[in-house]
Formats: structure tokens, C-alpha cells, sequence
């Protein structure tokens, strides 16, 4: 039987559903049933339930956006810092392993091919950077999971919940045996307020920046194989191959749903931050490959992207 916290979140249904397609025994956990926030309890759960894998979709997100968690440090911490610590020392005791949803929001930028180098760049909004990724995508790689965030509190800026995430991954490493999966903005073909595809349709202006992301149907599918599979435990990059550009991601939802509206794009970034967002965002490519070589299966971002839009069942 698979445990699975959180259920009642926006990635926490996407695993539920997910379970009962593969027809695997699991229960759900909510924090009104039994806080499993706490160590002593979730510890006692454990052992008397004896799951053999824990998948954790619990965590504070803010909302309607990441600016939220600024105004809930405390919150902020204890769901996405406190809450992975505590379940990785009650896993570890009661010797069950875990999969935990972590975020990519831990970095920034990409990194530039140019004449056998690479370097990294935090800002790809710089026109001429912008420029590589519109006709030299080749040139542009992402992030593995051998490279430390640079959008943290140990890098910074960054913002407060970028900063609780991993915190929370570092929190949890080396205690017992787990998956930390990396998701990244979460889409698919239901509307949704927490839905990337939805929020671009409803924005009054859209923020240009180059993003892999993560559709969700398929983020869960991945997690769940990499238990299947058996994987080595450890950090998995987990959004569909490829990147896009928010730009891009608006091109095709007017060709495909054709929206009666026109689009505005924020002049740069100082106009962003002066009008839209009070806290840094993460904008970032992220490297697959890892998830690719233990056998997992995960479409290109381009037809998920496609996919989403040509089924998109308005709310
Ligand atoms: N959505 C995104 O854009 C996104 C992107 C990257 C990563 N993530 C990560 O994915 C995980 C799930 O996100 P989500 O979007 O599904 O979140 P969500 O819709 O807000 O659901 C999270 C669930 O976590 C549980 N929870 C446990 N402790 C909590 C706390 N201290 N504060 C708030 N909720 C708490 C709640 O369930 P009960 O009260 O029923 O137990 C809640 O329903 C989080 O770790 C998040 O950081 C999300």
C-alpha cells in the first residue's frame, strides 16, 4: 500500500488519480484527519499502517501566487521546510522510503553553449540571450540535479518560498532512503486558477521568460515510475524535455484556442516588479536527462504543450 500525503492539493489529486488508474492499493492522509506534520504521529501511523512507499504532495504554496508566501514566513517554512524534515525522519524510522514533490523554483536562468564553454546565466530576459534561445536553442542547456540552486538563501535573491524548498531538500538528505522530484510550473488541459495555461489566458499583461515546465498527468507518472522502476533514490528533475518561452506558450494558444483577447507583454523587468510581483521569481531550463537514463518514459514539452491545448476543456 502506497500513503499518500496531500492529496487534497493541486499535485496531490493529479497522484490520486493516477493510483487508481494503476489500480494501486493507497490511502490518502489529510492534516483534518491525522496531522501527519508531526513526527510522533505520521511515526505511529507508519508503523501501525506499514505502507511499503510514502508520496508526499503536501507543501505551502502561495495564493494566487508566490508574493503570498512573503506575508507567511512561518507557514511557508514549516510546510516546505519542517514538513519534508519531519516526514524524512518518521520514513526513516519506520524504514519506509518516500518520494518527495520539490520544485525547480531553486534555480535560475540556463546555461550558454558558446565555443566549448559553459556558463551560467541568471537573467535570460537580456535581449541578446533571448535572442540564442529564439534561434540558437541548441546553445541553451539546463540545470542537472548535480548543480547547487542558485535561487535560495544561500544564493539570493531569491524569494521566500523558492528559499523554504530547498532548504527543504537539504533538510532531508541523507536521512533514510528517498526521491526528491523537481516539478516545475504545473499544466494540462483543465482550467484551473493553478493551471500555467489558465493563469497566461487570464494575466492582463504576460511576463516573457524562458521555462521548462511540467505537465501534471505526466509529472505524477514519472514520480510514480521512478519507484517502480526502482530507481537509485535521489534527486530527479521531472518537467517534459525541452523548454519554452512564455511568448511561445501564447502563439500557440491563439492559434489553437484561438482567444477572442490580444496579448500585452511587461515592457522588461522593472516594469514587472514595479506594477505585477513584489518578490523575485524563478524563470529556469532544467536538465532531464537524469530521469531519462533510469528508463523513464516522458514526452517532449512541445507535445505536451499541444496536447493540453488541443483537449483544453475550459472551466
Ligand atoms: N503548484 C505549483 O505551481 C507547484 C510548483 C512546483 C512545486 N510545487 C510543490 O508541490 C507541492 C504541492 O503543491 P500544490 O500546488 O498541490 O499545493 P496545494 O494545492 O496548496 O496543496 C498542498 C496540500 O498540502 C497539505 N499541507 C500540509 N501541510 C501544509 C501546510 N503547512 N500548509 C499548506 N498546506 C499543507 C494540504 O493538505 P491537507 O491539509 O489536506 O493535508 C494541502 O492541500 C508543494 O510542495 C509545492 O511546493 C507546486
Amino acid at each position: 500500500m502506497i500513503l499518500l500525503l496531500g492529496a487534497t492539493g493541486y499535485i496531490g489529486e493529479a497522484f490520486e488519480r493516477e493510483l487508481a488508474r494503476r489500480q494501486h492499493e493507497f490511502v490518502t492522509l489529510s492534516r483534518s484527519q491525522v496531522d501527519y506534520t508531526r513526527f510522533e504521529v505520521l511515526l505511529e501511523f507508519l508503523r501501525a499502517k506499514k505502507p511499503e512507499f510514502v508520496v508526499n504532495a503536501a507543501g505551502y504554496t502561495g495564493k494566487p501566487n508566490v508574493d503570498a508566501c512573503e506575508l507567511d514566513k512561518a507557514g511557508t517554512l514549516v510546510g516546505n521546510t519542517l514538513l519534508p524534515q519531519a516526514i524524512a525522519h518518521a520514513c526513516a524510522a519506520a524504514g519506509v522510503p518516500w518520494g518527495h514533490v520539490s520544485s525547480g523554483c531553486i534555480y535560475s536562468g540556463a546555461k550558454i553553449l558558446l565555443n566549448g564553454q559553459v556558463r551560467v546565466e541568471k537573467d535570460m530576459t537580456r535581449p541578446e540571450l533571448h535572442a540564442i534561445v529564439e534561434k540558437s536553442p541548441e546553445r541553451i542547456a539546463g540545470f542537472t540535479e548535480s548543480d547547487v540552486p542558485n535561487f535560495s538563501f544561500r544564493d539570493q535573491p531569491c524569494s521566500f518560498y523558492s528559499g523554504t524548498k530547498a532548504l527543504g531538500e537539504e533538510a532531508m538528505t541523507g536521512i533514510g532512503e528517498s526521491y526528491i522530484w523537481r516539478l516545475r510550473i504545473p499544466f494540462d488541459e483543465f482550467d484551473n486558477k493553478r493551471n500555467y495555461l489558465s493563469k497566461v489566458q487570464r494575466y492582463a499583461k504576460v511576463y516573457d521568460n524562458v521555462n521548462s515546465i511540467s505537465h501534471r498527468a505526466d509529472f505524477v507518472k514519472a514520480c510514480l515510475d521512478t519507484w517502480a522502476l526502482r530507481a537509485p533514490f535521489g534527486i530527479y528533475n521531472v518537467t517534459n524535455p525541452g523548454f519554452v518561452t512564455t511568448r511561445q506558450v501564447v502563439e500557440r494558444i491563439q492559434k489553437i484556442l484561438k482567444p477572442a483577447r490580444t496579448f500585452e507583454f511587461w515592457a522588461n523587468d522593472e516594469e514587472f516588479y514595479r506594477q505585477a510581483a513584489k518578490t523575485p521569481r524563478s524563470n529556469c531550463v532544467m536538465d532531464v536527462a537524469k530521469l531519462l537514463s533510469v528508463g523513464v518514459k516522458i514526452r517532449g514539452v512541445e507535445e505536451a504543450l499541444e496536447d493540453s491545448l488541443k483537449h483544453w476543456k475550459p472551466e
